[in-house]
């Protein structure tokens, strides 16, 4: 059971404006314990499927070609009540209805240019931390 974690990105624009450090900082003064780590990129292939649910909405094309235009932090984060305290902690996917304090709030430009991905439940969690990491990469 992959319960009690959830998986992050910290996404193109959170790498290009040099906010992994200060982002990771956040994530861990709020009680999540780092798992899994990694810098990676994201293929066209890999992008189109993670963002599947939406390939009929209009941003579509635009969200893939943001996910692959450079790397990504990809980690696995665990506390209790992860999924859900982890959508707390980044706040409002459009970063100008992001509470006050938020990792969007703080560290987002746009809603299509939001910084950072948190998983919606333990099964996505699951899988997408299974994407990225074999066994031996999580601790
Ligand atoms: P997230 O909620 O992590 O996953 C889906 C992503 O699609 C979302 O972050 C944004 O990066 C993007 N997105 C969602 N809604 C819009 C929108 N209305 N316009 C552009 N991009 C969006």
């Amino acid at each position: 059971m992959f319960t009690n974690k959830t998986f992050t990105m910290l996404k193109p624009d959170s790498v290009e404006k040099g906010n992994i450090g200060a982002i990771l900082e956040k994530i861990t003064a709020s009680g999540f314990r780092i798992v899994a780590l990694k810098l990676t990129q994201l293929t066209n292939a890999d992008a189109e499927a993670f963002y599947a649910v939406h390939n009929e909405r209009p941003f579509f094309g635009d969200l893939v070609t943001y996910m692959t235009r450079g790397p990504i932090v990809a980690a696995i984060l665990e506390k209790e009540n992860a999924v859900e305290d982890f959508r707390t902690l980044i706040g409002a996917t459009n970063p100008t209805e992001a509470a006050e304090g938020t990792i969007r709030n703080m560290f987002a430009d746009s809603i299509s240019e939001n910084a950072v991905h948190g998983s919606d439940s333990d099964e996505n969690a699951a899988i997408e931390g299974a994407f990225h990491f074999s066994e031996r990469e999580m601790f």
